[in-house]
């Protein structure tokens, strides 16, 4: 990788596809020249440095997550609410859109929903679906690692917990993305009321599961929603149980299936892991952990400021947006020695791929457990991996928050 930090920063836009599809060197340049620093399409200031980073999410009072989506879509976005009030539940800003004291109530019951004995129960389930979905394409010899592997793997687990009937993913891949569309890029009014009527759909949906939950209480994810829910000192409402369901299926979607295909590129990049893998697969874990580091499947999300403040010297007005760029401080060389290669036996393995502080990632254990089981069996089950067909360029769907990949067509020996 070129030493960017001689190039300068202001030669770089994040808002250029090309950046974002590989935005390395512009985290460099980052490091070097700007670690706050304020992109002059936008305004938004961008936090790249791992001791920066963790300060700021400490510190929810100035650094707030009560933002509103109209902060990018400005008045049109008033054309989603009037839908979502009349016909909906309007986002009642619970969790990750709410700060403390009101988050630790939400925490508290989130916490609980996704314990760690919870996800062990439902571990020999994520294990057999994993296989299934392997099983589906191994004797071919390839697969597209994106959509033969990745979806619908985070797909049939989530559906799983959902009560949602695995053959309809694709309905669950279209919410995923309307969930996360109005953050990528401003759209259309005509986009926006598609986009409500795709929200509206998953509302009465996920208002029709919790009631039969209700009734009937499962060992899923669902019903542990209605269950810890009702059982809080001040239970939870309707409107608030939509606002969680919606967070707990956005937060697992984009993430894994990134993480699923980031990981298997990393492999075929850096055979030399692959080897230490192969030769101890209980190094999955190491593997893992460096990955969440590397690719840092959510790479940025944003923060409103309630004060006039500063970061690092660099003054930050109220009312401003500022991005924590996870991705740019797991790359911080100040932090992490050599942050560009992969290395699995790296003894400093605290990344902050998870964030920081009262919003660090509620589904992080079953992140681990479904990236261990799914890299365990590829290990197992496939051997001699390699790309199939050039990478398209570019890589990744543009996105300023996310960085998602298009496609990762492989080839493989299957063992056994
Ligand atoms: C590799 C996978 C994942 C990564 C990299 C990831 C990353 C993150 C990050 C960086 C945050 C912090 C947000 C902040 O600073 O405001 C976060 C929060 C969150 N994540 Fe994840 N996540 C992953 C998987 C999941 C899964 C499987 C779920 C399932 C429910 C989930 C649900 C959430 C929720 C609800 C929050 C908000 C927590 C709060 O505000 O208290 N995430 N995640």
């Amino acid at each position: 990788m070129a030493d960017a930090s001689t190039r300068p920063i202001g030669e770089f836009s994040f808002l250029d596809p090309k950046v974002q599809d590989d935005p390395f060197e512009f985290y460099q340049a980052l490091h070097a020249q700007a670690p706050v620093y304020q992109m002059p399409e936008t305004g938004m200031f961008i936090v790249s440095r791992y001791d920066d980073l963790r300060e700021m999410l400490m510190d929810t009072a100035t650094f707030s997550n009560r933002m509103e989506t109209k902060t990018l879509q400005g008045e049109n976005w008033q054309i989603y609410e009037d839908i979502i009030a009349e016909k909906g539940w309007p986002e009642a800003g619970t969790l990750n859109f709410s700060d403390p004291p009101a988050h630790i109530r939400y925490r508290r019951i989130a916490d609980k929903i996704f314990n760690a004995r919870r996800i062990e129960a439902i571990a020999p389930k994520i294990t057999e679906i994993v296989n299934e979905v392997i099983d589906r394409f191994i004797d071919r010899g390839e697969c597209d690692v994106v959509q033969d592997l990745a979806f619908p793997l985070v797909g049939t687990v989530i559906s799983e917990q959902l009560g949602l009937d695995p053959s309809q993913m694709e309905t669950y891949k279209r919410w995923g993305d309307a969930i996360m569309l109005p953050a990528a890029r401003i759209l259309t009014p005509e986009e926006i009321r598609e986009n409500a009527e795709t929200i509206l759909e998953m509302q009465h949906y996920v208002a029709g599961q919790l009631e039969a939950r209700r009734q009937d209480p499962h060992n899923d994810l669902i019903s542990a929603v209605v269950l810890e829910g009702a059982a809080d000192v001040e239970p939870l409402d309707m409107h608030e149980m939509q606002s969680l369901m919606r967070q707990f299926l956005s937060g697992t979607y984009e993430s894994l299936v990134s993480a699923i295909s980031h990981g298997v590129w990393l492999l075929m990049r850096f055979p030399d892991q692959m080897a230490k893998l192969r030769a101890d697969p209980s190094r999955v874990k190491d593997f893992v952990e460096e990955l969440l580091r590397f690719e840092s499947p959510v790479p940025g999300l944003a923060r409103i400021a309630t004060r006039d403040t500063e970061i690092a010297g660099v003054a930050i007005p109220k009312g401003a947006l500022v991005m924590p760029r996870y991705a740019a401080a797991n790359h911080d060389a100040a932090k992490f020695e050599c942050p560009h290669v992969m290395d699995i036996d790296r003894k400093d393995k605290r990344h902050i791929a998870f964030g920081a502080g009262p919003h660090l990632c509620v589904g992080r254990v079953l992140a681990r457990r479904e990236l261990i089981t799914a890299f365990g069996a590829v290990l197992a089950r496939m051997d001699n991996i390699e790309l199939a067909r050039p990478l398209p360029d570019p890589v990744h769907v543009p996105h300023m928050m996310l960085r998602p990949m298009r496609e990762l067509y492989i080839r493989f020996d299957k063992i056994g």
